[in-house]
């Protein structure tokens, strides 16, 4: 028989993401209107382990919505990978009467999301990323509000780089994944994109692109380049020194992961909260919320980890097509 569940909590692990606070708002305020009582876990699953749970009530998310961030903190715990650190987190959640928890974060948060469950604690997780790389799902809370802050960065580097008729790298997040890269390839009509799921390291290619650009009357060269890639301020050295184009590198940085989040990430953060508390209230456990064809849906922790997802090649195409 699927476990009562009385009382949430709730916290934010990894990376912050613009949109996190509209999620916790949600899980707080559906949660109550059910007549759960809800808990906040403060620095993640560190937080859970030091014992940092708050009682939330509908005015602990008031004027959260529309912050970047997260009110609740949020850190990486190497603690909780131990088995003793996830023993002291589970005594702590019966200790305080939690019988369920959504996690809020990325991959590495669902890990910790899915450790937990085995310690019988129901869990729940929210994708909240910058980075878009959850296989499972076509959206992950900040996406939309930090290639937005991205877009409108490049678009202004884009205005000097024309100016001064230079080559620009511009350096956007993502260790591991292209996607904020990609998007703005094409939506800022970059010449070139260096994804870490594709790139070779044929900085000659690149160098070449650069010279026929200019000489069918381009009058700057945008290059996008993928936080994993990095090095960008030693390559626009060496992309000087072969094409004789001046060169600039921009690293955006931190500035992409705060702000207040867009419409989109606020609606969808939302939606996603309330469906991880009805599936908390369904006895569902190891589970990760998702959107998935235009469906908000849930699918088991497990099987989640296990996709894989690799840049969308079609995008790629388009990207490369229109900047020629
Ligand atoms: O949240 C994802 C992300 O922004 C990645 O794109 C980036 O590589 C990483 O987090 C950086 O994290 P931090 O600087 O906070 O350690």
């Amino acid at each position: 028989m699927a476990k009562e569940i009385k009382t949430i909590g709730v916290l934010t692990s990894g990376g912050d993401a613009p949109g996190m606070n509209a999620a916790i708002r949600a899980v707080v305020r559906s949660a109550i209107a059910k007549g759960l009582n809800v808990k906040g876990i403060r620095r993640g699953f560190q937080g859970l382990i030091d014992e940092e749970i708050i009682d939330m009530d509908k005015r602990s998310v008031s004027e959260t919505i529309n912050r970047g961030g997260t009110v609740l903190y949020t850190a990486r715990c190497m603690e909780f990978m131990t088995e003793e650190g996830q023993k002291k987190a589970a005594d702590n959640c019966k200790k305080h009467g939690i019988d369920g928890i959504v996690v809020i974060g990325g991959d590495g948060s669902f890990r910790g999301a899915r450790d937990l469950s085995k310690w019988g604690i129901n869990t729940i997780g929210v994708p909240g990323t910058i980075d878009l790389d959850i296989a499972c799902t076509d959206y992950t809370i900040g996406f939309d509000t930090a290639v937005n802050t991205a877009m409108e960065a490049i678009d202004k580097i884009r205005d000097t780089s024309t100016s001064h008729e230079r080559c620009s790298i511009v350096e956007v997040m993502g260790r591991n994944a292209g996607y904020i890269a990609l998007w703005c390839a094409i939506a800022n009509g970059a010449e070139n994109v260096l994804l870490p799921e594709r790139y070779d390291g044929n900085e000659q290619a690149i160098i070449d692109d650069i010279i026929n650009s200019r000489k069918k009357g381009k009058k700057h060269h945008i290059i996008i380049n993928a936080e994993g890639i990095g090095h960008s301020t030693s390559m626009a050295r060496r992309i000087e020194a072969a094409t004789g184009i001046e060169t600039r590198a921009t690293i955006i940085g931190h500035i992409q992961r705060g702000g207040n989040p867009t419409c989109k990430d606020r609606v969808y953060a939302s939606s996603m909260g309330v469906l991880a508390v009805n599936l908390l209230c369904e006895g569902k456990s190891n589970r990760i919320v998702a959107y998935k064809n235009a469906e908000f849906v849930d699918f088991d922790i497990d099987e989640a980890l296990a996709m894989k997802k690799d840049i969308d090649e079609y995008k790629l195409n388009v990207s490369l097509l229109l900047s020629r």
